[in-house]
């Protein structure tokens, strides 16, 4: 008896299930591919290429990275980026995860920066670059933690409120703002569903899972390279890396994403 009771259990289990499963993909065709594609996130390799690029004496001055102070002492990665961007007394200015990472290159390492930002972005197919690795693997000592951006500093408040006209400002040849594509759900190009950035939750999502593992380029992205890729949408000029700009922007959209449990590598199409 209780044998058959549990294969009816089972049965309606599938049925119920399976019911799930069409559902969600009415609404979102594209849903069950991506879920099978994010269990096997190959984005984790650039993790462990990240992790040794961090702790190996690399350029002119033969140093690791240990050194850096992500906001919460030397060296100190575990929940660091939960708190980016924010404001850096040593540089006296406000910066996110990778400009900060551009700070410790060039002062600690002896890099020079043109040559780390000329390569920050990498091809797609490539092996990707040691900013896009380290970025990585710096966010994901984060994981499981929450998204908890601070306006304390006067600074913060300001490329927050910078970030915020810019999202709202339309601008360039095609008078395109970022709300026009990213402010209503259900939105799409070709494609490519728009996150709607209104949305706490949509918002929540996207800022917690960058860097991400971009599938159309097989390398790992990060929120640079997305600001950076929306300006040429909007055909704006090209977006400076770790541009103050830039920074306003991921301020802007870090905060609205507050209380998201961080999770990297995400997974893009
Ligand atoms: C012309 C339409 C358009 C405009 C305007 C636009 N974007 Fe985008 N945005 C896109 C598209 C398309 C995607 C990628 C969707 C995909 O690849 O699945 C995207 C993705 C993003 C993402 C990543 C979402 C995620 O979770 O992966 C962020 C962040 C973003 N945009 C920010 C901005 C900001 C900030 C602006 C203004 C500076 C902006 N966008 C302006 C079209 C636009």
């Amino acid at each position: 008896m209780s044998g058959i009771r549990s294969s009816i259990a089972a049965i309606t289990l599938a049925c119920v299930s399976a019911m799930a499963f069409a559902q969600g993909s009415a609404s979102d065709p594209l849903a069950v591919g991506r879920q099978m594609l994010a269990e096997d996130n190959p984005g984790e390799l650039w993790i462990d290429k990240g992790k040794q690029l961090f702790y190996e004496k690399r350029g002119p001055k033969s140093a690791s990275l240990e050194q850096c102070d992500f906001g919460l002492g030397p060296g100190k990665l575990e929940g660091a980026t939960t708190r980016l961007p924010r404001y850096f007394p040593d540089t006296d200015k406000v910066q996110d995860l990778e400009s900060r990472l551009l700070t410790c290159m060039v002062r600690l390492q002896g890099f020079k920066r043109e040559d780390i930002v000329k390569r920050a972005i990498s091809p797609g197919g490539s092996n990707g670059s040691d900013v896009e690795a380290l970025a990585l693997y710096i966010t994901s000592r984060s994981n499981g933690m929450k998204m908890n951006v601070a306006l304390s500093h006067q600074k913060e408040y300001d490329m927050y409120k910078a970030g915020e006209y810019l999202f709202y400002r339309r601008s360039g040849q095609t008078d395109f703002a970022c709300i026009q594509c990213h402010g209503e759900s259900g939105k799409r190009i070709r494609l490519q569903d728009l996150v709607n950035m209104t949305d706490k939750k949509q918002i929540q999502e996207t800022v917690s899972t960058f860097p991400a593992y971009r599938g159309a380029h097989f390398v790992v992205r990060t929120m640079q390279w997305r600001l950076y890729d929306c300006f040429w949408q909007m055909r704006l000029p090209e977006l400076a890396y770790a541009s103050d700009t830039s920074i306003a922007l991921t301020t802007y959209l870090h905060y609205q994403g507050n209380g998201a449990a961080i999770q990297v590598p995400g997974f893009k199409r």
